[in-house]
Parts: C-alpha cells; sequence; structure tokens
C-alpha cells in the first residue's frame, strides 16, 4: 500500500494527538470503531461560549490513514462552529490526503467521528 505524503506527513508527525477531560461540560467525546477493519478512533472537542472549537485532540488505534485522517480534521476543525464541523465531509478528508478506494472507510471513520463528538457535546449541553 502506498501512501500518499500527506498521509505520511500526519502519520509520522500527527497533530493534536491526546485527551480531553471528557467530564468537563465543554468537551464533547466521540469514539468510533470501524466495522470493516475493528480500528477505533476517539475524538474530542472544546467548545467556548459562542460554540466554536477552540481545542480538538484525537486517540486512534488504526492504520495509517485513520490516524492521517483524524490528525488532519483536528487542524481544519480548531475555529469552526459546530455547524460548520458538522458539514466536514469524508469526501473532503480523502481528497485532501488523496485516499485510494479500499482506504476511503479509513475518512468515514473520522466524518463519523465528528459527529458522535458533536452529539456528545449538544446532548450534554441540551441536560
Ligand atoms: Fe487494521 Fe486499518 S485495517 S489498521
Ligand atoms: Fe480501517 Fe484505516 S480505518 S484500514
Amino acid at each position: 500500500m502506498a501512501y500518499s505524503d500527506k498521509v505520511i506527513d500526519h502519520y509520522e508527525n500527527p497533530r493534536n494527538v491526546g485527551k480531553l477531560d471528557a467530564a468537563d461540560p465543554t468537551v464533547g467525546t466521540g469514539m468510533v470503531g470501524a466495522p470493516a477493519c475493528g480500528d477505533v478512533m476517539r475524538l474530542q472537542i472544546k467548545v467556548n461560549e459562542q460554540g466554536v472549537i477552540e481545542d480538538a485532540k484525537f486517540k486512534t488505534y488504526g492504520c495509517g490513514s485513520a490516524i492521517a485522517s483524524s490528525s488532519l480534521v483536528t487542524e481544519w476543525m480548531k475555529g469552526m462552529t459546530l455547524d460548520q464541523a458538522a458539514e466536514i465531509k469524508n469526501t473532503s478528508i480523502a481528497e485532501e490526503l488523496a485516499l485510494p478506494p479500499v482506504k476511503i472507510h479509513c475518512s468515514v471513520l473520522a466524518e463519523d467521528a465528528i459527529k458522535a463528538a458533536i452529539d456528545d457535546y449538544r446532548a450534554k449541553v441540551a441536560k
């Protein structure tokens, strides 16, 4: 499997690896697994009073494309509103990283993780 330069860059220098306090009411946590391969991604966002994502962290137990996809989206999401982040499509991730067809599900995992983190945050706020 030949990885693109961008995948290798994010894989070797992943951005925003880490953990936010899941108990913090301003933090949303998304944890998703890929049925196709069993890889797991945890994505967390910290949202400020204006509804803007001010921090994002991830931890991915998975392939290089999944790590690169999550690293990329943490960069993209910082400074976005929740609605903007919810619009991030796996196709944009796959295009940016030049993922081959067999690795498209890795970018879907990142899109699903974003949505799960936003849902978790919104459920907390609704309480
Ligand atoms: Fe196992 Fe992605 S298929 S790491
Ligand atoms: Fe399954 Fe990448 S997430 S191979």
